[in-house]
């Protein structure tokens, strides 16, 4: 008779001699960020702190040493793909790389549940982008370890938006009362449908900025109308940028389009220069999850307002915190 492992066990009940694991993330699945509350984000952030503070001190130290994590991009990465890895590695782990699906057995037909089976065989986590919405939901219900969702299609990018809400905190030291002002594409930017949804959590004011074919999901602004969150909607930046405490800037994202004339009549929508930028605020933080294809001029990044290169370091923080809450041990 076959052995029956039940699909949803995340965690195991044997330990190897001696170990401890704790933690109320311990052998959970990172799958949206509707899965958090304030209370979570403030301890994901204290974690996050005494990362950066170990890494400043001591580089690389040794609270996952023996763990294994399977980086597994179905879609191109460079930022969250690097950062997983360089977070296992400054903890002392090592790393499974699958970036190229098409020289694994996906490119035999191998279905994503196989996929993440097999990989769970040989780590203790894994990180899933995949260019179908819902995808580490599905993943997370076939493998008995951890999946982090790194971003699905269009759907959610979990960690890039704790990572964001991490650089507001680290920048400005607050987020309620804050006005929020998301341009560019927010109708295929994951990152603002993740991010949106995580500020609703707070006391903020969101601005949508965007060409009238990539305004934001009605069913997000739904959403967060359900929760009085104030949203407004614009074509063009001037009205709302004085205003403005953070501008997140999004890149056009060409391979979401099906017609390529559409994409050429919006790509250049919005360019942040420092003639624009002269109408902000001097105390607001300018943000982009990158990569950036001309939307922020490089003339612009020497500007102390400019946040988006300090953001991405601020990514390795909360990747570290989120490995060692996920494997008990933080
Ligand atoms: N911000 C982000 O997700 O970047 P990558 O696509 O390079 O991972």
């Amino acid at each position: 008779m076959a052995t029956y492992y039940p699909p949803f066990r995340k965690q195991s009940p044997y330990l190897p001699f001696g170990e401890q694991r704790t933690g109320r993330f311990y052998g959970k699945d990172i799958l949206s960020v509707k899965q958090f509350n304030r209370a979570d984000l403030e301890y994901i952030f204290g974690v996050a702190h005494e990362m950066r503070e170990m890494v400043e001190r001591i580089g690389t130290f040794d609270l996952l040493k023996g763990k294994i994590l399977a980086n597994l991009f179905y879609e191109p990465s460079t930022r969250t793909s690097s950062s997983f890895t360089a977070a296992m590695e400054r903890l002392g782990g090592s790393v499974i790389p699958i970036n190229e699906v098409r020289y694994s057995s996906v490119a035999k037909g191998e279905s994503l549940p196989d996929t993440v089976r097999t990989l769970e065989c040989y780590a203790d986590v894994i990180v899933l982008r995949h260019p179908e919405i819902g995808a580490s939901a599905l993943a997370a219900q076939y493998a008995r370890k951890p999946i982090i969702n790194a971003g699905d299609g269009v759907g959610e990018h979990p960690t890039q938006a704790l990572l964001d809400l991490f650089t507001i905190v680290s920048e400005l030291n607050q987020v309620d009362g804050l006005t929020v002002t998301m341009l560019g594409d927010l109708k295929y930017g994951r990152t603002v449908h993740s991010l949106a949804r995580l500020l609703s959590l707070y006391d903020v004011k969101l601005n949508y900025v965007s060409p009238e074919i990539l305004r934001m999901p009605a069913e997000i602004i739904q959403e967060l109308n359900e929760k009085n969150i104030v949203q407004k909607e614009f074509t063009t930046l001037d009205e709302v940028l004085p205003q403005t405490d953070v501008l997140y800037v999004t890149r056009v994202q060409k391979e979401r389009f099906e017609n390529m004339d559409e994409y050429e009549s919006v790509k250049d929508a919005y360019v942040i220069t420092p003639e624009v930028m002269r109408e902000a605020k001097d105390r607001m933080i300018v943000m982009h999850p990158l990569p950036r294809v001309g939307e922020i001029s490089m003339e612009f990044d020497n500007d102390p307002r400019a946040a988006y290169f300090r953001q991405m370091e601020y990514g390795l923080y909360v990747r570290m915190a989120l490995l060692a809450m996920v494997l008990g041990r933080a």
